[in-house]
């Protein structure tokens, strides 16, 4: 009798171990990458300003068709500070935290919260080349 008490509770805390596991796994996301999320955002919300010919390009220097061009920056600088998507230029021009003739893409449509929060993630991880 004992031993089945016993059993019985050692059944019921893993089954709530389980429940916690799984309600964890449907909550995590799966991890923003350079390659997968964000180049295909540039290719078509950015890169027909910022390529070489492009207004955007030839206004700061800033080149979006690579890994390389973004993180080069503008001719004044970088744009992205890796780890850290609230002092990123890039970041706060695409949220548009600066003055609203800032914001990007310049005359368009202002990106989906989805692809903004893209950015953030890939940026506070690192914004590494993935
Ligand atoms: C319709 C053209 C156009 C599109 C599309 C566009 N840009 Fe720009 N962008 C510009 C121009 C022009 C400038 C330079 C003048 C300025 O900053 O207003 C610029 C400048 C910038 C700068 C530098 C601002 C600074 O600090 O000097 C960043 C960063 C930027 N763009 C990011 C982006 C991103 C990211 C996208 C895509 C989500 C994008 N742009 C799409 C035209 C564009």
């Amino acid at each position: 009798m004992k031993n089945k008490r016993v059993g019985f509770g050692a059944v019921a805390a893993i089954a709530a171990a389980l429940t916690l596991l799984a309600a964890a796994g449907a909550v995590a996301q799966q991890p923003v990458t350079f390659s997968e999320d964000i180049l295909p955002i540039m290719k078509i919300r950015c890169i027909e300003c910022h390529q070489p010919g492009g207004a955007g390009y030839q206004a700061s220097g800033l080149d979006l068709r690579t890994y390389q061009g973004l993180m080069k920056g503008t001719k004044y600088g970088p744009i992205v500070i890796p780890g850290n998507a609230y002092l990123s230029n890039l970041n706060v021009l695409i949220e548009g935290r600066a003055a609203n003739k800032l914001r990007m893409p310049h005359d368009g449509k202002k990106l989906s919260r989805c692809e903004i929060d893209s950015f953030r993630r890939w940026v506070n991880r690192g914004a590494k080349d993935d």
